[in-house]
């Protein structure tokens, strides 16, 4: 296993050792409202509860200048940004690092700055990938356990946000995650093992669990209850035994093994990739803390809670459970959850009636869903577009969603194949939003920006180029 390279790990020893420098001062944490963002926030803010320091924490849609500028007036001494920072140095430096110190701790493909008052830690630096060996909360694990070795037990929150991050896209784990999943296994917080990656797998009734699992994406049945009753019943699997819905664990090993094949076999039949299909079968997390029957206990759908309270507003409840309530927010929680699964489900079923909005640009495909998605979602929906495999052409997608004020939010999404041949969505999204004065970027795979409303065919110009410079050679 390659261990964290030596200088990683002496960066975070530096962060921890300021902080412990500057111990009697407020420490203000800025992160990412998704469940990466939320776990990472949330295992920084622990970590500085658990030795009685002050912390502020709060989460953010998107890191833009007017939120550095909001931060900037709280007159802070100290801000961690977790989950974002990389991407933003320019505003950072201008606003915030004349009168403060910053230490940013991301995994977004950074830009490079230099300055007396700036601690930047990111993988890219080190040769390691931030879309796919570690997540934001990894990043905050790491620096939490440089703090003090005592908090490995936060590396259950940290794996939570990398499966947020879809880091196991294809049912594996790599790079720096398998080492923190090994210091959670030590601490006796988590288990991963190779089963089906149904959404619910413990939790919900199998046909429930199909319908739900739309990572991976199974054409055909995602989003659809019809489909997945429809489709056990081919089987010969009941829906229902003695009047209790039949589970995941209720199968024998014959119909555990035909459902495999079956799910295996739908996917390819709907041209997904054979390597994407049969990471059907791939590495599931439990957190072995958790109850039994709650939906904690499963690292997907812990994920997709927290992504349920972040993307539907609702930070501070996904904060919450982050930091340890069962009680009271928990159960808001639950209901952010099933809010969170039935918007998805609509916006599939929007989808699937709108493809005459989805517009072949040569290199690339773009969908403008206008005030139809919600902002908060159109890069899950950019991702559902282009697993679901509704599209004949292999090329990345952009998406826009409008926002409130009348500008654009901007999601791209690519694949593991399409990277591998040179696509890198984070430069796209940096190049185009350059060239219509917006702010974007992120990873190469999945990145993001914010625009103008009147710049969509500027941006996608600009977008179409880079790609061309980028894919083709
Ligand atoms: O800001 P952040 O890094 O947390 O957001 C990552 C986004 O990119 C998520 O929506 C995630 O699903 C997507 N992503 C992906 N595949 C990856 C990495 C990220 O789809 N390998
Ligand atoms: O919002 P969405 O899920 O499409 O974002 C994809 C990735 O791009 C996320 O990691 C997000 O943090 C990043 N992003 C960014 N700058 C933006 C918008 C998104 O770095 N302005
Ligand atoms: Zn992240």
């Amino acid at each position: 296993m390659k261990p964290v390279s030596g200088k990683l790990y002496r960066e975070f020893k530096e962060a921890s050792k300021t902080l412990k420098d500057y111990s009697d001062r407020v420490v203000r944490v800025v992160t990412h409202n998704d469940a990466d963002g939320l776990t990472a926030g949330g295992i920084v803010h622990k970590t500085f509860m658990r030795e009685n320091r002050s912390i502020h924490t709060r989460s953010v849609k998107q890191l833009e200048e007017i939120v550095i500028k909001e931060v900037s007036k709280e007159k802070p001494e100290i801000v961690i940004f977790t989950d974002c920072g990389s991407g933003q140095l320019d505003s950072i430096k201008d606003i915030l690092l004349d009168n403060c110190l910053v230490i940013i701790l991301d995994h977004h493909q950074p830009k490079i700055l230099d300055h007396e008052n700036l601690i930047h830690i990111n993988p890219h630096s080190h040769g390691i990938d931030g879309s796919k060996e570690i997540s934001g909360s990894g990043m905050a694990y790491l620096f939490s356990k440089a703090y003090n070795p005592e908090n490995v037990n936060l590396a259950a929150l940290a794996i939570v946000g990398a499966i947020g991050d879809n880091q196991d896209g294809d049912g594996v784990f790599r790079g720096v995650n398998r080492e923190i999943i090994k210091d959670g296994e030590d601490a006796g917080v988590l288990k991963v093992e190779k089963d089906l990656r149904l959404f619910g797998r413990q939790t919900r009734p199998l046909y429930r669990a199909i319908e739900y699992t739309t990572e991976p994406f199974i054409p055909g049945l995602s989003g659809s209850e019809s489909a997945s009753i429809q489709f056990l019943n081919d089987l010969g699997i009941p829906v229902k035994k003695d009047d209790e819905f039949t589970m995941l664990a209720d199968l024998d090993k014959d119909e555990r093994q035909r459902l495999v094949t079956a799910l295996v076999l739908k996917m390819i039949e709907n041209k997904v990739p054979p390597k994407l299909a049969e990471g059907i079968v791939g590495e599931v997390c439990t957190l072995l803390k958790e109850d039994r029957r709650t939906h904690l206990r499963d690292g997907r759908e812990f994920a997709t809670l927290l992504n349920g309270c972040g993307k539907h507003e609702k930070n501070g409840i996904g904060l919450a459970v982050c930091l340890g309530d069962r009680g009271k927010l928990y159960k808001k929680s639950l209901d952010m959850l099933y809010e969170h699964k039935g918007y998805l489900s609509k916006c599939y079923k929007w989808i699937s009636e709108n493809t005459d909005r989805i517009e072949d640009m040569e290199v690339l495909y773009a969908l403008d869903a206008g005030e139809d998605i919600d902002e908060n979602v159109i890069g899950t929906v950019a991702s559902m577009v282009l697993n679901s495999r509704i599209l004949e052409g292999l090329k990345p997608i952009i998406a826009f969603s409008k926002r409130d004020d009348n500008s654009l939010k901007v999601s791209s999404r690519g694949t593991r194949d399409m990277v591998e041949n040179g696509l890198n969505l984070g430069k796209v999204m940096a190049y185009a939003s350059e060239g219509v004065k917006g702010e974007g970027g992120g990873h190469d795979i999945a990145a993001g920006a914010v625009i103008e409303e009147g710049k969509k065919e500027e941006f996608l110009e600009y977008a179409k180029e880079e790609i061309k410079r980028q894919w083709m050679g």
